[in-house]
């Protein structure tokens, strides 16, 4: 009896999620509710030292966007970033003290990955803040 119940409950939940991108409310959060920066995946790991044994990371950014043509205007959050190597400005750029432009705001296709080392002391936790889709 206590299974049905969980059952239910979790069936509604599923198509409380199926509907979303349909409900009002979730076009209130996401006016495009599939193209949310979730599709970025960032993924960094140390990858040796650079000059003055300063700890190098690589970062790989790939678009599993894959309903859309490409993703555009992507916006990375940064605002304590820094990276005693240059980054090519093309790949990534500051463009005010708290966000970061990927591949200076042009499309990404479904797929593509973008990869760039920095270094610093630590790793940097990149989050993506906002995208744009292409359809
Ligand atoms: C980068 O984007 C800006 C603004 O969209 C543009 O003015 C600039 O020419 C672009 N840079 C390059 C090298 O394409």
């Amino acid at each position: 009896m206590r299974n049905k119940k969980l059952m239910a409950k979790s069936y509604f939940i599923i198509i409380l999620l199926l509907l979303c991108p349909f409900a009002i409310s979730c076009w209130i959060i996401y006016p495009d509710s599939r193209c949310n920066p979730g599709l970025i995946r960032i993924y960094q790991w140390a990858s040796g030292f650079a000059s003055l044994h300063v700890p190098k990371y690589t970062v790989q950014i790939i678009n599993e966007a894959w309903h859309s043509k490409g993703v555009y205007d992507v916006q990375i959050g940064c605002p304590a970033f820094a990276s005693t190597t240059l980054i090519d400005p093309m790949v990534l750029r500051r463009t005010d003290m708290a966000n970061c432009l990927l591949k200076n705001g042009s499309i990404i296709r479904p797929g593509e990955v973008i990869t760039f080392d920095y270094s610093n002391l630590l790793p940097y936790p990149f989050i993506v803040l906002n995208i744009k889709c292409l359809y």
